[in-house]
């Protein structure tokens, strides 16, 4: 198994975990970090709506507490029709802990749909002050 089918496996794996009680909409994600260790999370949604996390940040935030540093390779999954993007606020999210190699997998039930970078989903981003 190499380490995209691996992390598709892992982000659908997270997304079944999801809590998601208000949208009904599950979301997995897994990152494979820089020094080749794997992070997973879900959406966990919150009765006081803007509580709620998206998968991204809960893979984002083991990766930081697991002592990784930055993202190899992120594979974002839902079942849905529409192919997931990052939300804006997952792109920032995306962009502090990214090198210029970092890939972003977008998948779906067929699998992983598209391959992207950080520049394309959040062109010319903070990145300075
Ligand atoms: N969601 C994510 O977890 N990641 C995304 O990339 C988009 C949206 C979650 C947030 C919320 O729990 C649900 O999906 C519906 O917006």
């Amino acid at each position: 198994m190499n380490n995209l089918t691996h992390l598709l496996t892992l982000a659908r794996e997270a997304a079944a975990k999801a809590y998601c009680p208000y949208s009904h909409f599950a979301v997995g994600a897994a990152v494979e970090s820089t020094d080749g260790r794997f992070y997973v999370g879900c959406n966990v949604e919150n009765i006081s709506y803007p509580v709620g996390t998206c998968a991204e940040a809960g893979a984002i935030a083991a990766m930081i507490a697991g002592g990784s540093t930055k993202i190899k390779t992120i594979v974002v999954y839902a079942s849905s029709a529409q192919l997931i993007t990052p939300c804006g606020a997952c792109r920032q999210r995306i962009a502090e802990f990214s090198v210029p190699e970092t890939l972003i997998c977008l998948a779906d039930d067929n699998g992983i749909r598209r391959q992207t970078g950080i520049q394309d989903l959040l062109p010319d981003s903070f990145t300075e002050f």
